[in-house]
């Protein structure tokens, strides 16, 4: 199997998630592309979708889902997206296609956030990914400053402007041991939009796909399917 055979797997494992009659969250990337399809062959059994980027948005449009702004729904039974890397505590760190402020604004109002990856994303120690921040573009040295006093290496996305109007610095060679606290201190830098590490608001539920199957990993509860 090719690694995007088994995103596709994932994407379509996805839908099991999906309520009738409900707006479903719909990440980003390569591997929400797989959700999205699957989401088109459900298109009437759901009231539509909110996207996190344009790329998705045009994605679902095209397979004529219903867009809804996020504003006009309280909450969310769902969200579905993909991930950088993802720990067996569920955090994750997301932007690696620089759409993680809507990401992390769609997760923090959905009961739900089921996260589909295949299995090179499963690490135990989150930071070999270079971690993403979304920076407004006029704190870009005092954020990287930061980011070098605790502890990493950040680099400038070259050609890279948010649908936000921002730049993306990727912090490296972090070694994240303490994830919740991390994203904190990294929120608390002046100009810092959000941070790519989704440790307090993490997966409920992640399926991690391999050419063996798709594991359920649900905290550091595994099930094999
Ligand atoms: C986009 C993301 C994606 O979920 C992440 O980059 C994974 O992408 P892919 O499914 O293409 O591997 O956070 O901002």
């Amino acid at each position: 199997m090719t690694q995007d055979e088994i995103k596709k797997s994932v994407g379509w494992a996805a839908l099991q998630y999906v309520q009738t009659s409900t707006i479903v969250g719909v990440g980003t990337g390569s591997t929400a592309n797989h959700f999205i399809d699957a989401l088109g062959s459900v298109k009437h059994q759901i009231k539509g979708a909110v996207s996190s980027s344009k790329v998705s948005s045009m994605k679902l449009k095209k397979l004529g889902i219903p867009l809804v702004d996020l504003n006009a729904v309280d909450m969310l039974d769902l969200y579905v997206d993909g991930a950088d890397e993802i720990n067996p505590y569920m955090h994750m760190i997301k932007g690696g296609g620089a759409a993680l402020t809507h990401e992390k604004i769609i997760a923090a109002v959905a009961r739900k956030f089921v996260c589909i990856v295949d299995a090179s994303k499963l690490v135990d120690m989150l930071g070999n990914f270079p971690l993403p921040v979304e920076v407004v573009p006029t704190a870009r040295s005092l954020v990287a400053r930061e980011l070098v006093r605790l502890g990493s290496i950040p680099k400038y996305r070259q050609g890279i402007i948010t649908e936000n109007g921002n730049i993306i610095l990727d912090a490296h060679n972090f070694k994240i041991v303490n994830p919740i606290e991390l994203e904190a201190q990294i929120n608390n830098i002046p100009g810092v939009v959000t941070v790519g590490l989704f440790a307090r608001r993490g997966a409920d539920i992640a399926l991690i796909g391999s050419e063996h199957g798709i594991k359920i990993i649900q905290k550091k509860c595994v099930i094999n399917t």
